[in-house]
């Protein structure tokens, strides 16, 4: 088990890139069944997430090559439209590769889906507009097995907004028979850029990007990509964790290849902290000010405030001087984080599920601690960053799960992390 040994206090200065997003790099991958030829994608991160999509795929009878980031998928010889367990369990994006397949085969068998354990995150949402498309599902012990010889477009309301389950179920609908619309559908840049890649190549999506996608299906004809390459779009929740690590520490921190407009609500927030800040078309600068405001945040689905740097800024808010409100509305149980941070001298009250009051300004002293998941593992090694003294954390693996080298990227700024592997 690999671990990270960390000396605080040090600033970060200089300029960051900002790669492939790991929420768009997974469905691309994932996309890939639905073709008939070979898909090329590119500015794919190298984080464990994505390698495990890759074994996924390769178990499933596809060819799939990677360098320097460019990743082909060959899905010509797909042999089986079951999951591999082990693999699947390991990240919870593994359900979005069962629209395709079953879109793709017929038929589609997968377990209970693991990754961050931030709630309950059931996968009641696939199961209904899978039905609502004329699938079978069978609950075995194991998992789900699921048979459509022919899927039916349908006009299908989320109860509640999924962002996996609007991109699993807009594949699926891709190579349906007949339109399908999809309400109340999440509306996250990742989502548009699929649909965008995908309508090259064949497929009628309209809408994406706003609550209401129309889907007229192929009737099981699959895509071709005749060449056409995906160009993964930056990952804005790595680019907001740097934003947070800029605002601890920045003197300056610039940080490049982002999309400045998928980070306006974080960016608004910084700027309501104190925090001084610049922008360009593709980068943002940040400083951390020698005094921060506290400020309340509340997640929502996207253009609100991403439940994926919650902790970060949370983080960020034990630095401000006051009370500050920090309200989950999307995952239950994603405070979790908050005893560790309080062991190292913040000062966070959690209230209730969903809502914790972080008072500042409180110096941290560095600790040996535990990732439970990527985003508050990042959360924890900005802690560490900041705190006094030498910290180590543990289960790095969940970080490394979303933030590709992520120690030698920030040494290169000043940090001074060390990887021991034990
Ligand atoms: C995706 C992102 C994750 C991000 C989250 C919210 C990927 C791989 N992961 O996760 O980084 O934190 O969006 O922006 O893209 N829900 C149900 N039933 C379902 C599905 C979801 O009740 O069948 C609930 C969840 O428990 C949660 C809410 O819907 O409370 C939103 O979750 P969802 O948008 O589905 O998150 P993911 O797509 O898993």
């Amino acid at each position: 088990m690999a671990y990270f040994i960390v000396q605080g206090g040090k600033k970060l200065k200089g300029s960051i890139k900002v790669n492939g997003a790991k929420n768009g790099a997974l469905k691309s991958l994932a996309a890939s069944l639905l073709f008939k030829d070979e898909i090329k994608i590119t500015n794919v991160p190298r984080i464990e997430d994505v390698f495990r999509a890759e074994e996924l795929l390769r178990k499933l009878g596809c060819e799939v090559a990677q360098k320097n980031g460019v990743v082909t998928v060959n899905p010509e010889k797909i042999k089986t439209a079951s999951l591999d367990p082990e693999i699947a369990k390991r990240f919870r994006a593994s359900i979005v590769f069962i629209g395709p397949l079953l879109a793709r085969k017929g038929n589609a068998s997968f377990p209970h889906p693991g990754g961050c354990v931030i709630g309950k995150r059931p996968i009641d949402l696939f199961l209904e507009g899978w039905r609502a498309m004329g699938s079978k599902i069978e609950e075995t012990k194991n998992g789900y097995t699921l048979s459509a010889p022919r899927l039916m477009g349908c006009d299908f309301t989320f109860r509640n907004i999924s962002v996996t389950g609007t991109e699993t179920l807009m594949m699926t609908a891709t190579l349906a028979k007949g339109k399908t619309i999809l309400r109340n559908a999440a509306s996250e840049p990742e989502i548009s850029a699929l649909a965008k890649f995908l309508n090259m190549c064949g497929a009628k999506i309209k809408g994406a990007g706003t609550h209401a996608i129309e889907i007229q299906g192929t009737g099981g004809r699959p895509l071709e990509a005749k060449g056409k390459t995906m160009q993964t779009i930056p990952d804005r929740i790595e680019a907001g964790s740097f934003l947070a690590l800029g605002a601890l520490l920045g003197d300056p921190l610039r940080i490049t290849n982002c999309d400045p407009e998928h980070l306006e609500v974080p960016i608004q927030t910084l700027k309501a902290m104190g925090v001084p800040l610049k922008k360009g078309e593709s980068w943002i600068e940040v400083s951390s000010p020698k005094k921060l405001k506290s400020v309340d945040i509340k997640t929502r689905e996207y253009p609100g405030f991403p439940t994926d740097l919650q902790s970060l800024f949370a983080l960020l808010l034990t630095q401000a001087e006051g009370e500050s409100l920090v309200h989950e509305t999307v995952f239950e149980g994603r405070l979790n984080y908050a005893e560790d941070l309080n062991r190292m001298g913040a000062k966070i009250t959690v209230c209730d599920l969903t809502r914790a009051l972080v008072r500042g300004k409180t110096p941290l002293r560095a600790r040996e601690i535990e990732s439970p998941d990527i985003r508050a593992g990042l959360a924890f090694l900005g802690a560490a960053l900041i705190a006094k003294g030498e910290s180590r954390i543990n289960n790095i693996y969940q970080i490394d799960r979303g933030y590709e080298r992520i120690e030698e990227r920030l040494n290169k700024l000043g940090a001074e992390i060390t990887r021991v592997n034990s």
